[in-house]
């Protein structure tokens, strides 16, 4: 049994790009719908019941398209409303924490690993949780860096400032003796060099986007469901707010030009 039902993606606004990069790479036949919030972006500095609420919707949006397994690309709603998608939903969801947790777990030889994410995404434990829940001797080091979406947001990927505001939060990490960091959030791998940088050649970043795609692999292959390769996969992203500005800024993070959006009002 294959399928060429499309997989469907959402994210908080344009970051869950880096996850459709990776997928398109490791899956090229497959087609993708994704939803971009754009319009109800950061989700990063907002409450659980609210996040769950917004990632609700959006699964359901989602489902509209008949797509064959859904991926919640942003580590907000991965960290605060995977499990209730779960419990909703039949359809096969996975978020993006697990594949980032077991690859961090896999590269860490001195079990000291750091995780960067949005304040909701720290604040919830839950990559903490499932990083000690695998292995109970490995040291977690967590620290929220709020400023960074909004720094990717606006462009300034390698300007002095940026390097500043990177320095002032991972400087205390540092000093931890990590030698595995997770980029827990969509965002970060676009400033992946300037963190590299700051950490030095001793620590592995970890980009969960390419380890999501992995599990997404490995999930189709298990239930039989990928696509056929006869007909050419179609990408369709639909955004929540004007769409001008997620096709000029979002070709930053998808690394090829957008083609094809949509806005819906209501999600
Ligand atoms: N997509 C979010 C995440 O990965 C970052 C942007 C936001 O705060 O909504 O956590």
């Amino acid at each position: 049994m294959k399928s060429d039902r499309p997989i469907g993606i959402f994210d908080s606004g344009l970051g869950g790009l880096t996850v459709v990069k990776e997928i398109i790479k490791t899956l090229p036949d497959e087609s993708i719908i994704y939803f971009g919030d754009t319009a109800r972006v950061p989700y990063g500095t907002k409450s659980k019941k609210t996040i769950e609420k917004f990632s609700l919707q959006n699964t359901r949006f989602l489902t509209k398209f008949k797509v064959k397994l859904i991926v919640v690309a942003c580590n907000t709603s991965s960290s605060l409303a995977l499990n209730l998608l779960k419990r909703t939903f039949k359809i096969p969801i996975t978020g993006v924490i697990e594949p980032g947790v077991k690859q961090a777990l896999l590269k860490t030889k001195n079990e000291r690993v750091g995780v960067i994410g949005t304040r909701a995404t720290i604040s919830s434990g839950v990559y903490q949780k499932a990083l000690t829940s695998c292995k109970s001797k490995v040291k977690v080091f967590a620290i929220s860096c709020p400023l960074f979406v909004p720094l990717v947001e606006e462009g300034l990927l390698n300007k002095k400032i940026t390097k500043a505001i990177v320095y002032d939060y991972l400087e205390p990490l540092v000093k931890k003796k990590i030698d595995t960091l997770i980029l827990a959030c969509t965002h970060y791998p676009l400033i992946k060099s300037v963190i590299a940088g700051i950490m030095g050649p001793g620590v592995q970043l970890i980009d969960s986007a390419g380890a999501v795609a992995g599990k997404v692999r490995c999930m189709l292959d298990e239930k039989g469901l990928r696509a056929e390769g006869r007909n050419r996969p179609r990408y369709q992203f639909f955004v929540s707010d004007e769409p001008r500005i997620f096709s000029k800024e979002g070709s930053k993070f998808l690394g090829r030009k957008i083609i094809n959006i949509k806005r819906v009002n209501n999600v």
